[in-house]
């Protein structure tokens, strides 16, 4: 048997002591991430039966398996570049959020209806220099907060995974000019030692007639 790495043998002994990671095992989860979405929902009542979701960065699918397990009445719209496990309550399209081709698939499930929510637990590849791979988490946040501009309702949420560093308390701030309540929260099931958090925004703003 190859020798492991010591960076890969320590992955594998965090992974075993894990409790989030065992009990998504044993619960039959896709991920330990179906964790941090439930404990989120607890905290801020996101799902309810009837919601429209678009969920972005979806893939390995734990997400996609809380969601699917609310959302009996409503839709769920998922979207990454890597094969998700879904079920058929979902419509996944396979691509990158904010470019084009995805942009049109995603108007095209909605056919003129818009969102009560939208969810991104996106995650860039990690180059290892941590400001590059900042601005490129931050990018994503906003690519999430551009799915909001385009479609979703007025009254309606954000959750957004964000990492702590460069451009995140200029970006909250954005942020609440276009939702009435915003909030941080970092789920228990999230690694302590990790930078990630994840912004919650309630209440879509009016968009204003001139925008
Ligand atoms: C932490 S994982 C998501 C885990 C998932 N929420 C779950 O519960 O299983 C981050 C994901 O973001 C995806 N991602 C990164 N950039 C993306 C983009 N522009 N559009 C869609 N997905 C993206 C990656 O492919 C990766 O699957």
């Amino acid at each position: 048997m190859p020798k492991r790495s010591k960076s890969s043998e320590r992955w594998l002994q965090r992974q075993r002591k894990d409790y989030f990671v065992r009990k998504a095992q044993d619960g039959g989860q896709v991920s330990r991430a179906h964790y941090k979405l439930e404990q989120i929902d607890q905290r801020f009542q996101l799902l309810s039966a009837r919601k429209r979701v678009l969920e972005l960065g979806a893939a390995p699918g734990g997400w996609t398996q809380y969601l699917e397990s609310k959302l009996t009445r409503g839709f769920l719209i998922a979207v990454d570049p890597l094969p998700i496990t879904r079920g058929g309550r979902c419509r996944a399209i396979e691509g990158y959020a904010g470019e084009e081709d995805v942009h049109a698939q995603i108007e095209e499930l909605l056919a003129d209806q818009q969102l009560d929510l939208v969810l991104s637990d996106m995650a860039p590849n990690i180059s290892g220099v941590r400001a590059v791979d900042q601005a490129r988490a931050m990018d994503l946040a906003d690519i999430a907060l551009q799915a909001c501009e385009d479609w979703l309702r007025s009254g309606g949420d954000l959750a957004v995974k964000a990492f702590q560093g460069e451009g995140l308390d200029a970006w909250v701030v954005a942020l609440r000019q276009r939702f009435e309540q915003v909030n941080m929260m970092k789920p228990k099931a999230s690694r302590p030692e990790s930078r990630e958090v994840f912004v919650v925004a309630k209440r879509f703003k009016e968009r204003s007639s001139s925008a």
